[in-house]
């Protein structure tokens, strides 16, 4: 069974847009993954179709309207759908690489694209929405985002990237940044390449690469630095 993506969205003429070229494009047309983008305005109400209203207690911006919304959602998940339902807002979990590999190992997501100062809060409760945040700065809305997720999916699926090993060994798998690369030519205005690489000796190139991660994670990114030396501690 492959990934089956709905994404529910005020633009359904965004996608499938770079999900359709490249990696993810080839996939798709293979069909590795599939994805249906569903107007939301579909369950608009009235001549004007209506999808969102003022804020309760007052205060700038319009709010999605939680029975439209619901509405659109129950027209493409009914109950049963194995697939999780996302919520892309800046206010969720950030995503990160453990949470995109959960998703593509399963059965592919439903995910509402936010837009305007939000969504009524008791349909992320009513649908069990999962918030989820691309990063700590705001969109103009979640298509964007829901395509980030979208993508980071599809590279996972079985047969999507050619060699499952460049998976395994990029930034992030074991909470690591990567290496540097090096290809030819073998120099190039006045750098070469770090004498080890051309070594031959396979060993000593898998120490190097290791210390290599290890000092730009140190440098870079301290955080995830100390998330690994917890986890090492058994904490
Ligand atoms: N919508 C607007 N900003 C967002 C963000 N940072 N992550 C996910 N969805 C968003």
């Amino acid at each position: 069974m492959s990934f089956a993506a709905t994404v529910l969205t005020l633009f359904p003429e965004m996608f499938p847009g770079p999900l359709g070229t490249s990696l993810a494009g080839s996939a798709l047309a293979r069909g590795d993954w599939s994805l249906r983008a569903y107007d939301i305005r579909n369950h608009g109400l009235g001549r004007h179709r209506a999808v969102d209203d003022t804020p309760a207690g007052g205060g700038a911006g319009m709010v999605l309207r939680a029975d439209v919304l619901a509405a659109a959602i129950d027209a493409v998940s009914p109950a049963g759908d194995a697939r999780p339902r996302l919520l892309m807002s800046p206010r969720g979990r950030p995503l990160a690489q453990s949470r995109v590999r959960e998703l593509a190992a399963g059965p592919g997501a439903v995910i509402v694209c936010g837009r305007f100062e939000g969504v009524d809060e008791r349909v992320i409760a009513g649908r069990g929405l999962e918030e989820v945040s691309i990063g700590d700065y705001v969109l103009s809305g979640g298509e964007i985002a829901a395509m980030i997720v979208l993508d980071a999916c599809v590279r996972l699926l079985p047969g999507v990237m050619g060699k499952t090993a460049s998976g395994e060994e990029e930034s992030f798998e074991n909470d690591l940044l990567e290496y540097p690369h090096y290809t030819k030519p073998r120099d190039w205005e006045g750098g070469g390449i770090p004498e080890v690489l051309l070594s031959g000796d396979h060993a000593r190139i898998a120490r190097w690469r290791r210390a290599e991660a290890e000092r730009l994670t140190r440098e870079r990114r301290p955080d995830l630095m100390r998330k690994r030396e917890n986890s090492e501690n058994g904490a």
